[in-house]
């Protein structure tokens, strides 16, 4: 083995994609606050503890892969939220980055409002405890059944995005005797820069109704002619994972605009406009995301702006960040294995997890960060990818990072900012068990999701 012959450099630059790192980072063993938790930290002895709590200690209790989700940070990230935004608006926080009965009620506590997308989302949340009014009811497939017991339970908005949904949540509305209130999801045919799986307001998708066309307009008119719903505002979601403001400063001049044609039309102003999630995170030193506060800032600036130029009233505000808040408060831990130099070219870390507990990296070609956290290390960096055990070679976890060229397998490895939309698809390929959530606050750890087990899938099985 020569792994200490790795020099860090121009040898190995050429192998990186453009954009990539080119060089390591001047300490391998310093954590960036931009993609670690609030209270993660390099301890004495140099291994990494979060909540007071060393990482081997809670590799040792929960084992390995776990999500490592850090309370204070998620609680911290709910509050500047919500003071950002203030009394006039409202922050849904989007369950689909992650759900968990311990998270709903966090979210409660901090006065926040739930965004869901399906049934069992829905389900989730109530069984949490979550007053069904703060609950808004997402999704482009909405089932009868789910129509149905989000009406029953009183979510205080569904956001209608078909015309067969309007006719379909009125009749549910209906049949319970009650007046659903209703927002319609307008397509607002912003490119948002983001990858393209994960845009949504370019009318060649197939969420929302478009102003384009006049579907969005067609769709005012139809849910007006409804008694047993009552339309309280226009929605706009333009993407995931977006840095740059122009977007949403599009889509909100585009949703005022058409609260300006229905005022025009029918001569009524809407009380309400929801302008979506995806605000980005840092899931490397180079991202560089906007505080809640400048968005709430810019958002709010906008709104105002627009609706003084159109003499309207300003609606409520409401936003629906789920990545924002729980992306940066948990980081993935997993246990070194098998590792592979492939001279001149890098080193293969395999770990215990991969795209089971994290398929962004394949799906969306998504960059993370990893470190060692059981131990610091003054080796020399060793350019490597941390794959996974599956069997596939698109298998990968952080496609090119820098780590110490004396890892050995038994180290522990954290990858940071994996708290969105990791736990949430993960999968059971390969009959992986899915890893455990264990939430860490003030020195103590407990398990909010159990680790899946053989039973678990042979439950499934019915043979
Ligand atoms: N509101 C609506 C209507 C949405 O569709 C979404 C995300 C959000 C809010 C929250 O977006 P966020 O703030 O979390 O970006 N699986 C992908 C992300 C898909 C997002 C889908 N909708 C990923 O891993 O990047």
């Amino acid at each position: 083995m020569s792994r200490s012959a790795h020099p860090a450099g121009p040898r190995y630059a050429d192998v990186l994609p453009e954009g990539h790192y080119t060089a390591p980072p001047a300490d391998l063993n310093s954590l960036d606050p931009r993609v670690w938790s609030q209270t993660v930290e390099r301890t004495q002895d140099g291994a990494v503890a979060v909540g007071g709590l060393d990482v081997r200690k809670i590799a040792e209790e929960f084992g390995t892969p776990a999500y490592v989700l850090d309370e204070t940070d998620f609680r911290a990230r709910c509050r500047a939220w919500r003071d950002a935004f203030g009394r006039d608006a409202d922050v849904f926080y989007a369950g689909k980055a992650f759900l968990s009965r311990a998270v709903v009620r966090w979210l409660y506590e901090e006065g926040l409002n739930l965004d869901v997308c399906s049934g069992g989302e829905l389900a989730t949340a109530l069984a949490a405890g979550m007053p069904a009014e703060r609950i808004a009811l997402h999704g482009n497939n909405k089932s009868n059944e789910e129509i149905h017991r989000a009406v029953e339970a009183g979510v205080g908005r569904i956001v209608l995005d078909s015309f067969q949904e309007i006719a379909r949540v009125a009749h549910a509305a209906e049949r319970l005797g009650r007046r659903q209130p209703v927002q319609i999801r307008v397509t607002v045919g912003v490119e948002a820069h983001t990858h393209e799986f994960i845009a949504t307001a370019h009318e060649d998708q197939k969420f929302g109704l478009a102003l384009a066309d006049g579907g969005a307009a067609e769709a005012v008119r139809r849910v007006l002619r409804l008694d047993s719903l009552e339309l309280i505002g226009i929605h706009s979601h333009i993407g995931s994972q977006i840095f740059d403001m122009a977007g949403f400063e599009v889509s909100a001049r585009r949703v005022v605009g058409l609260l300006t044609q229905i005022r025009d039309e029918h001569g009524i102003e809407l009380p309400e406009i929801d302008l979506g999630g995806g605000l980005g995170i840092a899931y490397t030193p180079e991202d560089d995301p906007r505080e809640p506060h400048e968005i709430a800032k810019s958002l709010g600036d906008i709104v105002t702006r627009e609706c003084e130029v159109a003499g309207l009233a300003v609606p409520r505000l409401s936003v629906e960040p789920g990545r924002a808040i729980v992306g940066p408060t948990a980081f993935t831990l997993y246990e070194v294995g098998t590792l592979k130099e492939l001279e001149g070219l890098r080193t293969y870390v395999s770990v215990d997890g991969g795209m089971s507990d994290n398929i962004r990296t394949a799906l969306y070609d998504a960059e993370y960060s990893v470190a060692l956290v059981s131990r610091a290390s003054v080796a020399e960096p060793m350019l490597s990818r941390v794959v996974g055990k599956h069997c596939e070679s698109g298998d990968i976890v952080v496609r090119d990072a820098f780590l110490p060229a004396d890892l050995a397998p038994g180290d522990l490895l954290a990858v940071p900012a994996t708290g969105a939309y990791c736990r949430s698809m993960a999968s059971n390929y390969n009959h992986a068990l899915r890893p455990p959530v264990i939430a860490v606050r003030d020195g103590e750890a407990r398990t909010i999701l159990r680790r899946e087990t053989e039973e678990d899938l042979l439950r499934l099985d019915v043979g």
